[in-house]
């Protein structure tokens, strides 16, 4: 009898090179090679690897290798004469930072701690990992929350909320929390969107809260109807009682060591009738389902929880240990459990990796 597809090790190969070639693009994402690229060629004039290199700054050899790789991995196209374009139908998606694109620098932050992460696993080592092994996680995260949900916060997920949420901001008035808001690009949009509304980012990382504070507006300015706090979501001040009309959260409920301690406090400080969204992972609390309904974006999402948002969220005696596929029902259940009787599940599809769950503080 033949099995159909690879075999294991035709597979192994496979994605040990689908490895290499997918660090090898981020570099080209990082030093802006496509964009170079693009702009300077084309399948009529196609360019040798010193023009590349001179036009975005970089070694000629170094560049060389690089135009070598993505062309034998036919990111890119080569011709004889080894000179290389990117053809026209594939400029957009290497060209713009698309959340397809950013992906591919997902695993360098992750990898960082990789050794604690091994031990991690056995019986008597470490519980988890602190966010400060991670040194470039926040400006990665920062980077790929742009890529997955710049055009569609203000357009579609805002209006998706309801209880009148859009008109209350645009009028005014408003206080808005922004938590585990890592580099604060979320928070930043929509005050930049909404200026006559106040939005607080909270974060327990202080250099994310660093990094948050670092940020402006697009014309330069700094906000001054924004302000950043290092915080944990667990244990807010003690004068937020009944003082937000909005929270929201964006990625960052699951990979909290006590995501129930922060729902409680997040029901303590809004106001009454205020509205709680939260954005999270797509999933549904069954691997097997996760498997046939995502196919190989629930390989991704387990994947990047075990590098990252599982031992971050492991990392003391009490913690629920949720990681990011933690899912729809595990997360509608803390909800109830902690102050949200009644909890909306929204399918956010402009959103490629997230739904969202929205509760009204009775
Ligand atoms: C995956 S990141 C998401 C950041 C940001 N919301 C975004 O989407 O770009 C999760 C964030 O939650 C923060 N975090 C984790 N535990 C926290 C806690 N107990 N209190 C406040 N923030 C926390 C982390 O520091 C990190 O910035």
């Amino acid at each position: 009898m033949t099995s159909s597809g690879p075999s294991m090790k035709e597979k192994l190969f496979n994605l040990a090179v689908s490895n290499i070639v997918s660090n090898a693009v981020s570099i080209g994402q990082r030093l802006n090679l496509f964009k170079t690229l693009s702009e300077i060629s084309s399948e009529k004039n196609p360019v040798l690897p010193e023009q590349l290199a001179e036009a975005a700054g970089c070694k000629e050899r170094y560049v060389r290798e690089w135009c070598n790789c993505m062309g034998c991995a036919e990111i890119i196209e080569v011709n004889e004469e080894e000179k290389f374009w990117i053809k026209e139908e594939n400029v957009d998606a290497l060209a713009n930072s698309c959340f397809e694109l950013v992906m591919n620098g997902m695993m360098a932050p992750l990898l960082e701690p990789i050794d604690s992460l091994v031990e991690c696993f056995k019986k008597e080592g470490p519980l988890g990992l602190e966010y400060s092994q991670f040194s470039n996680f926040q400006s990665f995260m920062g980077t790929m929350s742009q890529a997955l949900h710049e055009k569609h916060v203000v357009s579609d997920m805002l209006p998706a909320i309801g209880n009148g949420i859009v008109e209350k901001l645009e009028a005014g008035g408003v206080r808005v929390l922004d938590v585990g808001c890592g580099s604060g690009f979320h928070s930043s949009l929509l005050a930049e969107q909404y200026p006559k509304a106040h939005f607080v980012g909270l974060d327990i990382g202080s250099d994310a809260i660093k990094q948050a504070k670092e940020r402006k507006t697009k014309a330069g300015t700094i906000f001054n109807n924004l302000e950043f706090i290092e915080c944990d979501a667990g244990k807010m001040p003690e004068i937020w009682t009944d003082s937000f009309d909005l929270v929201l959260i964006f990625d960052a409920c699951h990979d909290q060591c006590r995501p129930d301690l922060c729902v409680q406090e997040i029901h303590r400080v809004l106001k009454p009738n205020g509205t709680f969204a939260m954005v999270e992972v797509l999933g549904s609390s069954n691997v097997y389902t996760d498997k046939s309904t995502m196919g190989s974006l629930a390989a991704m999402m387990y994947g990047c929880s075990m590098f990252h948002c599982l031992p971050v969220g492991s990392n003391c005696s009490e913690a629920l240990c949720m990681g990011a596929m933690w899912g729809q029902k595990r997360a509608v259940d803390l909800l109830k459990k902690c102050g949200f009787p009644e909890v909306r599940v929204l399918d956010t599809p402009y959103f490629p990796i997230n739904l969202m769950y929205c509760a009204q503080k009775i």
